[in-house]
């Protein structure tokens, strides 16, 4: 079996629609093309008659997304269907998405309404979203708390009327994995036309079982999975989209389901959602928090460095993160922090790496982390003699059309500060000339690149360049609102990674190589 579960992303109606997570239209607009680039096949893209502006971000994400189905929420009523159907009419491929609660307790306490009623309700709501749409999905509102033989008799008249998904909610996150699945499964058993319609599992985390329930949905036979980016949502959240791609992915030997998910995407999928709410995840958040790839305890950061199948079960760059890391703390050991040193272009003998070990000690016991400055500064101070580093005090630059760039660089070593100008092709350039004058150092670029690493006019511009000195290569980075200045500091920083490694002249297998200080 290897049969493909859809991915029914509803981070812009469910998730958007709970506290501290709305989006304005463009926001939203984004969220979407993002979406699409994940992969996921269907957006729910909101409620429509919940409000003008719902009514047209999903009007406008049904115009310009093409790649997924375009599916709006909607009450059982002709009023909220036919709302939903003028946003949506335009999408490549339009889903109507209309529900109605069938626990007793939703129709005693907030429908005010029969089970007679309901099953009528649902019956009208499905037949005339049919005159509008092929694509009906309808939804049994608070199913896991509704007698199953009422859902089954609910789910049949809703498929006889055409309905093309059926939606099992799980909607105050009530039920545990078996009993989800055994509903699942139940209702494949009992409803003859099931093999008609696609069923669809949507579970709250009010237990945190949203995604244990997702799973146990489809490995009982369920092959829709809705789900949030970040598992935003009414209360305690949605299934996260993340989690249930990546079991699915990882654990595929077990399930043997598979997503059309573009998984290199999951990453900068999430951040974006975080950038445009303001909604943060914590640390160890499966898949997309920053510790889910970091490890700080000694054993596992060696296992790590001997082989990253001992203690990662999926690789970093899977979900669209870049490389796994190594934090250097006070449960780091000796393995790793040679390693690091190695990173930085230092090749400690077996004495230096205990007299570094024994300071990083010290330091790690008052700091959480210890940073690459951190550590160069343990060279400078307890390994050996190596000389002070240069900072950058003043910089000014001119520059425009029909100009000579021009740049004056100020940098001090220990307490000294020397200042020099120079000029060259832009400002950037100008001042890297200004900055071999101080030195004496001249690199010769090998590369430069400049992202951004947050959003907005005042993003952060992280800037990574590669040096050659003399046939051995050097990296240096800054990140900085600046651009200009960012990229002054990163050739500095290889800069002084080069005269560190100069110094220590009597090593030079030390320094040839990459890699050095980023
Ligand atoms: O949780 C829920 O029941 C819902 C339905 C509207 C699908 O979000
Ligand atoms: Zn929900």
């Amino acid at each position: 079996m290897n049969e493909r579960v859809y991915i029914f992303d509803t981070t812009l109606r469910d998730g958007e629609q709970s506290p501290g997570c709305s989006m304005n239209f463009e926001e939203k607009l984004r969220m979407a093309r993002q979406l699409e680039r994940l992969q996921v096949d269907v957006i729910e893209a909101g409620f429509p008659i919940a409000s003008e502006g719902d009514f047209e971000s999903v009007k406008e994400i049904a115009k310009v997304i093409r790649g997924c189905s375009i599916a709006a929420l909607s009450r059982a009523t002709k009023g909220d269907i036919a709302r939903a159907w003028e946003a949506l009419q335009f999408a490549a491929r339009p889903r109507i998405h209309t529900f109605i609660a069938t626990s007793d307790i939703h129709l005693k306490y907030k429908l005010k309404k029969s089970r007679e009623q309901v099953l009528d309700d649902t019956v009208q709501a499905v037949r005339f979203a049919k005159t509008l749409c092929d694509d009906i999905e309808f939804s049994c509102e608070d199913a896991s708390r509704s007698d199953i033989g009422y859902i089954c008799q609910i789910v049949e008249a809703a498929i006889a009327e055409g309905a093309t998904v059926i939606n099992i909610p799980d909607t105050v996150g009530y039920a545990i994995p078996e009993e989800y699945g055994a509903i699942i499964r139940a209702i494949r058993e009992r409803v003859p036309n099931i093999e008609k319609a696609v069923l669809s599992v949507h579970c709250h985390n009010d237990l945190g079982l949203g995604v244990a329930n997702s799973l146990a949905g489809v490995m009982n036979g369920a092959r829709q999975i809705e789900c949030t980016l970040n598992g935003i949502g009414e209360r305690a959240g949605n299934a996260a989209l993340e989690e249930v791609v990546m079991a699915l992915r990882t654990r595929h030997e077990k399930v043997g389901l598979h997503t059309n998910v573009n998984a290199e995407e999951i990453f900068k999928s999430s951040r974006l959602l975080t950038s445009l709410t303001g909604m943060h995840i914590q640390r160890n958040k499966a898949i997309v928090g920053d510790n889910a790839f970091a490890h700080e305890a000694g054993i596992h950061q060696d296992g790590m460095l001997k082989n990253a199948i001992t203690y990662e079960i999926m690789t970093p760059e899977s979900v669209g993160i870049k490389h796994s890391t190594l934090v250097l703390g006070k449960h780091s050991g000796r393995h790793a922090l040679k390693q690091r040193f190695q990173e930085l272009g230092y090749q400690l003998s077996a004495e230096e790496l205990e007299a570094a070990y024994a300071a990083f000690t010290t330091i790690a016991d008052e700091k959480k982390q210890v940073f690459d400055d951190d550590l160069i500064a343990i060279l400078q101070n307890e390994v050996s003699e190596t000389p002070e580093t240069y900072t950058l005090e003043t910089l000014q630059v001119t520059s425009g059309l029909n100009l000579i760039a021009t740049a004056t660089v100020a940098l001090k070593k220990g307490e000294e500060v020397s200042q020099d100008s120079a000029t060259g092709d832009g400002p950037v350039d100008a001042a890297y000339h200004a900055i071999e004058r101080i030195t004496g150092i001249r690199g010769e670029l090998l590369d430069y690149s400049i992202k951004s690493v947050s959003w907005g006019h005042d993003a952060i511009g992280e800037v990574h360049v590669k040096i050659t000195i003399d046939g051995y290569v050097f990296n240096g980075r800054s990140a900085s609102t600046d651009v200009i200045t960012g990229s002054v500091k990163a050739y500095l920083n290889a800069i002084n990674h080069a005269s560190t490694a100069r110094y220590r002249k009597d090593k030079p297998s030390d320094v040839k190589r990459e890699g050095a200080a980023v």
